[in-house]
This record gives C-alpha cells, structure tokens and sequence, in this order.
C-alpha cells in the first residue's frame, strides 16, 4: 500500500484571496497578504490552502466566471506574486490546491465572444447552443429564485446557449476534444506554477452534457480519467477535489476505480449532520455514514461543516430541512435557494462553545479530511445585510483595528462584520491569539491532534453500537493502531456502554485529556459524556515499552 497519500492525512483550509488579508492598502485582499499570512496558517496547522478562484474575471459570481485562465486578477497581483506566494507556502510546509472552473467561462472569456460572433467558426462548438428555446429553458436552475432560466437568447448569435449558472457563465461543452484539451492545459499550466492540485467546481454537471447535440464521447466519466491521468504524469502526487453534491449510488462513479477523483466532498454527510445536531439524534448521520460505498484505496471523503456557499440542506426531505431551519435559521433572510441557510457555523450556533466544539470534533474524526472555511477558526460570523451567499464572505478579521486590520484602506472591499457578538471587535485573531482558552487556541490543538492520530484519516472504520441514540461512535483501525471516537449529539449529559469493536478487554487512552477508561464488566467500557461532549480514544495494548500510552505505535 503506498503511504505517500499526502492527502489522506491533511487538514484543508479554504479562503478567497480577496478578502484574507490586504497587503497593498487597496482595500482588496491580495496575495502579498496572503504571504504574509503564511506564518499564522502555518501555526494554526492546516496543511493545504485551497485557494477560491483568483483569475480575471467580470466577479459577478465571486470569481467563478473566469474570462481568462492563464492570469491574476489583476486586483489580487500578477503571476509573478502567485509564484512568489506558492514557493512560501512551501516553505511553511503547505501545499495549494486552486478552483478549476471548466464547467463554464465568464461570458467576456475571448472563446465566447468568438462564439456568439460566429457560431459557426472554430469555437462556436466550445459552447452549448440551440435554435430555439429549448422547453425544459425554465427547469433545472441552480439558484432557485435569482436565476430565471438555463437557456438565454445570444442576440449576436441569434442562438440560446445552455448556462447550468447565472447567464453570464454560459456552460461549456466538454464533449469536444478541443476544449478537453483546453482544460488539460490550464491544467498543466497552474501545476507547473506549484499548485498541488484542483477543488473542481460544478463535477456533476461536468459529466453530464445536457443540451448537447452530437456528443463528441460516448462515456462522459471518461473526462475524469481523462483528467487524473494527466495530472498523475504532471504531477505524480497532485489531487482532484470534487465539488459533487450527489448520491451514494451516484458517487461511485466520480471516485471510479483509483482512476478519477482522489477526494469528493460528503454533503450527505454534512446535511445530516445538521439535522442530527438539531434533533439531539446521531441517527440520521448513521444512516448517511452508514450508506457511504467502500472507497478505492486511493480514494477519500472531504468533510466540512461549512464553505463560501449557503448551507444546501437539499438533500434532506422538505421535513427535515424545515427542521433545521427553525432551529439553525429561523427567518426568512437567513435561508436561500429554498434548499440553504446563508449563514457561518458559529452564529446558527449562537456562539454556544460547547456545540461549536462538538461540530468541529465531529469534523476532525468522520472518516476523510477535513477543510475549515477560513474564519470559522475563530468564530467568526455573518453579514445578512450582504445578498445572497455573499453573508459569509466578509473579509478576515485580525485584530480590533479599524475593519479588522484587513486593509488600511478607508474601504474595504466588503464591509466587515462589526457590530454584535461576532463583530471584529470582539472576534478576532489579535485577541483570540493570546487568550489560552480562546476558540482559535482551541482549533489549532484540535488540528494539532488530528495530523497525530493518522488511524483517522487512513483507516478503516466501522460505526460501534452505543446504548444512546445521541452518542455517535466510531472505530478506526489502521497498522495494528485503533482509535474509537465518541460525539454526544445532545444537549443531555449521558453514560453509554460501549463494545469498542477488538478483540480483547483494552483500556481507552484520551487523546486531549488525561480522562481515560478502564474496561468494566469484561471487554464493555462505560463512559460518561457531558452534553454535546466528545472523546477521542486510542485503544490501549499491553505493551511496557509504551511510556506515554495514548501515542500510537509507529
Ligand atoms: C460552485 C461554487 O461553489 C459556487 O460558488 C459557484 O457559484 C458555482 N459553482 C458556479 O461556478
């Protein structure tokens, strides 16, 4: 088995270059901040930075309508400084990983203007066109209720393309061979300029090839392949993050057979979660975990609590979902899409520690690994006054200086969050740094114990019987080393007993406390946890040579 899967044991953190950190005095965040900001990454402990579209762009959907793949905004800084920012992160010892938006081009990008110009010409087929208005024209709208259709009439053209997005991200059609070759050379370009890999935007749509007359491929999976072998010659340990809100049966497909993505984010995981938490019940994120298929061995879940987009709760029924909105996002302008709530994790929390914690715990230990959305290592919270899912990407708030010490601009780019309990004056990195029980001090020994527990992001897992339906708790076992995880969904205290899944009666070390258990009653441990109280054990062997018991034998 190679153990060189960086990635199995890495803990990812996203942010937008142009609201981290303003190096310039512009008002926009930048990538000499960014630089600057290596040394508090590298301390917090993340190991890749995943980086939200950077590229020219109209920034009409936040970066994601590129009009140019080979540039920098030119607000953010040039080649030159990306370069400069790459080599530091490495350094510091962090990898990055960028955006890859190949589902769709800005509408200003020079291949659809050639298009709408002449349709018939070379890059006319680069895109998605019919006659006339196609029927489903008003169907399959990913933003519900801000976005009115699929299909817009093109005057220049006197065609309707196919935008699966807004309408000015017309969809391209990745059925052609030229524009697959196109992707694989941006691609091969931000490689050679030290990324480490791809969060892959929109991967479903990407395989799908709706409104395309005569596909150039007969197997649209084939495009993934297409694109992990490319990478893997480029770039032997490079990865493919799929953003893919699909199915478990679905979701076989996208990882295939050690052959397409590496890492796919577990949004089932992530809605179930939610209402679990709501519910004081682990049992709908058992039955989600529970339905995940056995992954190829170079395969991985990425798990995350939230991200720059709204919390999509569209996958629990109508139901549940109004569950978690009365309890995570009770009015009207903090939900979205009709599937989502626009909010950060700390504020649906109302800032309760415990349950930030227990989220957090539970993230760090669900079979995968974990990416944090920059701020939510502090507790950061969201602006509603902003539309849509712009609420939770306000800029970094570093200090209790004027906008958070983001910018010495007058203005900032967008306005910070600056009133209330999750405002920059009380909820900042300056304050948080110094303060041992802080949130943020918290966080980085939390990420601190995930990187040395690797059972958890290696291992085999398996879900163990509690004797409360609260309490979730899984096995891992990896190199002859086992650690057994316990989260209480619920606000209530309680006392499980607990089969811990071996073979043999084994005491259970605590990982961050000196609580540890003794089995009772033959190989049965019974532990007490506090409302949404959490444990992370490693199973103990009898081996004298083991000084400090709860490290893992290497
Ligand atoms: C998914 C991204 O996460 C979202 O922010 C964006 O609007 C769409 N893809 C379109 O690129």
């Amino acid at each position: 088995m190679i153990e060189d899967l960086w990635y199995k044991n890495a803990v990812i953190y996203c942010l937008d270059v142009e609201t981290f950190m303003d190096g310039n005095g512009d008002g926009v965040g930048d990538f000499v901040g960014l630089r600057r900001k290596l040394d508090y990454l590298a301390g917090l402990g993340i190991t890749c930075l995943w980086l939200m579209p950077f590229q020219p762009t109209p920034n009409r959907d936040n970066g994601y309508d590129i009009s140019d793949y080979y540039g920098v905004d030119p607000r953010l800084g040039d080649l030159g400084d990306f370069v400069a920012f790459t080599h530091e992160a490495k350094l510091h010892g962090i990898r990055v990983i960028i955006d890859l938006v190949v589902n769709h081009t800005s509408d200003q990008h020079p291949w659809f203007q050639a298009a709408r110009k002449d349709p018939d010409g070379r890059f006319g087929d680069y895109y998605v066109w019919s006659k006339k208005r196609p029927k489903d024209a008003n169907k399959g709208m990913v933003f519900p209720g801000v976005q009115p259709s699929t299909w817009t009439y093109d005057k220049e053209a006197k065609l309707w393309y196919f935008h699966r997005f807004f309408d000015f991200q017309p969809d391209l059609n990745v059925s052609n061979p030229e524009v697959r070759e196109q992707i694989l050379k941006v691609m091969g370009f931000w490689l050679e300029l030290g990324v480490s890999g791809f969060r892959v935007d929109a991967v479903p749509f990407l395989v799908e090839l709706k409104g395309v007359k005569n596909p150039g491929v007969k197997n649209p999976y084939a495009l993934l392949e297409e694109m992990r072998e490319f990478l893997s010659w480029r770039k032997g340990d490079a990865i493919l993050l799929a953003e893919a809100n699909v199915t478990m049966d679905e979701v076989v497909e996208f990882f295939g057979k050690n052959d397409r993505m590496q890492l796919v984010f577990n949004f089932l995981a992530n809605q179930n979660f939610y209402l679990s938490l709501t519910r004081g019940d682990a049992t709908p994120l058992v039955d989600a975990l529970k339905e995940s298929p056995d992954l190829p061995h170079t395969a991985q879940w990425a798990n995350f609590l939230r991200n720059h987009d709204e919390l999509d709760l569209g996958r629990l029924s109508d139901e549940d979902r109004q569950e978690v909105f009365q309890s995570l996002g009770p009015d009207k302008g903090m939900q979205l899409y009709d599937r989502g709530l626009r909010r950060r994790l700390a504020s649906m929390l109302d800032g309760d520690r415990r349950r930030i914690e227990l989220a957090y715990s539970l993230m760090f230990t669900l079979p995968g690994t974990p990416v944090l959305w920059y701020g939510d290592e502090l507790g950061m919270g969201e602006n509603l006054a902003l539309v849509e899912r712009q609420s939770v990407r306000t800029p970094m708030q570093w200090s209790p200086e004027p906008h958070g010490g983001f910018t010495l601009a007058d203005k900032p780019v967008k306005p910070l969050v600056s009133e209330g309990p999750f405002g920059f004056p009380q909820v900042n990195v300056a304050q948080q740094r110094r303060d041992p029980a802080s949130q943020l001090n918290w966080t980085e020994r939390i990420i601190r114990a995930r990187k040395e527990c690797p059972e958890l992001g290696w291992g085999a897992w398996k879900i163990l019987r509690t004797s409360n339906k609260g309490v979730l708790a899984i096995r891992y076992d990896w190199k002859g080393n086992a650690m057994v995880v316990l989260h209480n969904l619920s606000s209530r205290p309680c006392t499980v007993k607990l089969d811990t899944g071996g073979e043999e009666a084994c005491p259970l070390y605590n990982v961050l406390t000196e609580d540890h258990s003794e089995p009772v009653d033959g190989k049965r441990h019974v532990v007490t946890l506090e409302g949404y109280g959490y444990r992370w054990f490693r199973v103990g062997q009898d081996n004298p040579a083991r000084k400090h018991k709860a490290e893992p034998l290497r």
